[in-house]
C-alpha cells in the first residue's frame, strides 16, 4: 500500500511561527494556527498531521521515526549528532553561535581554567577542541547570560540573534563562532519510504525559494 501520509515535528515558539509561515506560502498548514494549545493538528487538504514540540524534541521525534519530517535550528541539531537526513536549509531562524562574557574580559586566572556556561556542551567541546584550548563547560538549560554575571562562569557560549539579551545583561560578544538558521530533518527510513511525498515537498520548497 502507497503511504500517503507525511508526519511533521514543528518547534514550538519563535522558530515554529517562522516554520509555519514557510509551508503556508507553498500551500501546506493554511489551517494551522500561529498559536494553539494542542499538540497535534491535521492539514486534511494535504495529508499532513503536524507534531507542535519543545524545539529540542524535534531531533528526538524524527530520530525514533514518530515524525517523518522536522524543522530545526542548526544549533540544536548539531548539538544532538542525530542519526538523521539535513534536506535543506531554510533560511529562516537566522542567528549565530557566539562566545560572550562580562565587558571587561578578565581571562583566566594563572593555573585555572576558562569555565564556559552553555545549552550546548557537545557544540562548545569541539570549538575549543579545534583550536587546542582547554576550557571547562558547564551544563545550563536556560538563561546562560545569568553565569558570568554571578560568578558561576568566566564566560557563555550561546546563540545571539538581535543581541538583545547580551546588552540588557551588560555582556559582550568575545568571539563570532559560525552562522545558524533552520534545517528540514528527515527520518532516514521515512525518506525512503514516502519519497514521492518527500520529493513534493522540497519541489514546492525549491520552487518557492526561486520565486522568492
Ligand atoms: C535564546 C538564547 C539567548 C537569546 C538570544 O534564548 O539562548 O538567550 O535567545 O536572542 P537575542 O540575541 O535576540 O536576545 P531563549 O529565548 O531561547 O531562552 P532561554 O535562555 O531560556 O533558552
Amino acid at each position: 500500500m502507497r503511504e500517503t501520509r507525511l508526519i511533521v515535528a514543528l518547534p514550538k515558539g519563535r522558530l515554529g511561527e517562522d516554520a509555519l509561515a514557510t509551508l503556508r506560502t507553498i500551500g501546506y498548514a493554511q489551517n494551522i494556527p500561529d498559536k494553539t494549545r494542542r499538540l497535534i493538528m491535521q492539514d486534511a487538504d494535504h495529508d499532513v498531521t503536524y507534531l507542535f514540540v519543545k524545539p529540542v524534541d524535534v531531533i528526538t521525534y524524527v530520530e525514533q521515526g514518530v515524525a517523518d519530517v522536522g524543522i530545526i535550528g542548526l544549533d540544536s541539531l548539531l548539538e544532538a549528532d542525530a542519526d538523521v537526513y539535513t534536506l535543506a536549509d531554510l533560511g529562516f531562524g537566522q542567528c549565530r553561535f557566539a562566545v560572550a562574557g562580562p565587558l571587561k574580559k578578565t581571562g583566566s586566572a594563572p593555573g585555572k581554567t576558562w569555565r564556559i556556561a552553555t545549552k550546548y556542551p557537545r557544540v562548545t567541546a569541539q570549538y575549543y577542541a579545534k583550536t587546542n584550548r582547554t576550557v571547562e563547560i558547564i551544563k545550563l538549560n536556560g538563561s546562560v547570560e545569568l553565569a558570568p554575571l554571578v560568578g558561576l562562569s568566566d564566560a557563555i557560549v550561546d546563540i545571539v540573534e538581535t543581541g538583545s539579551t547580551l546588552k540588557a545583561n551588560g555582556l559582550e560578544i568575545y568571539e563570532e563562532m559560525f552562522a545558524l538558521s533552520a534545517r528540514l530533518i528527515a527520518n532516514r527510513a521515512s525518506y525512503r519510504l514516502k519519497y514521492p511525498l518527500f520529493k513534493a515537498l522540497l519541489q514546492k520548497l525549491d520552487a518557492e525559494r526561486e520565486d522568492a
